[in-house]
């Protein structure tokens, strides 16, 4: 299988995920953590650890009154970033498309 194809697939998945995540958030919550694992997000990131990356707890709780945070992270996740955090900067993830991205921020957000 190709990368692309791949990408294609994942995005299929996570489309499913999110129409089911009334139903069963849990299950689609473990999933996302899956699909952060499968892309290399964890290795710098975790749930409630600051590590290289702040926490996506951390992430959650500083965004939570903020407009058009989940924008603004699907871009930083996509694009990397620097300075909001402190000086490590998180390099791009460009095997990460714009609809993933705003899957992962939605996430993200969530964890609160
Ligand atoms: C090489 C290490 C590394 C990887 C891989 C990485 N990050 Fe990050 N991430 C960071 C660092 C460092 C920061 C803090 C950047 C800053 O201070 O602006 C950060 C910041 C963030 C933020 C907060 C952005 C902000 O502006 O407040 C989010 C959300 C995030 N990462 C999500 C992800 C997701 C999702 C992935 C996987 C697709 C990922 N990161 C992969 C290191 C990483």
């Amino acid at each position: 299988m190709n990368a692309k194809r791949e990408g294609l697939v994942a995005g299929i998945a996570l489309l499913a995920v999110f129409g089911t995540a009334h139903a069963q958030g849990n299950d689609a919550s473990a999933s996302m953590l899956g699909f952060a694992q499968s892309h290399n997000c964890m290795s710098c990131h975790s749930m409630s650890r600051t590590f290289m990356g702040p926490s996506f707890d951390s992430v959650a709780h500083r965004y939570a009154q903020v407009d058009g945070a989940r924008t603004t992270l699907a871009r930083r996740i996509v694009e990397g970033g620097v300075g909001v955090w402190g000086p490590v900067p998180m390099p791009a993830n460009t095997q990460i498309s714009s609809d993933q991205a705003v899957a992962l921020a939605d996430w993200i957000l969530s964890l609160r």
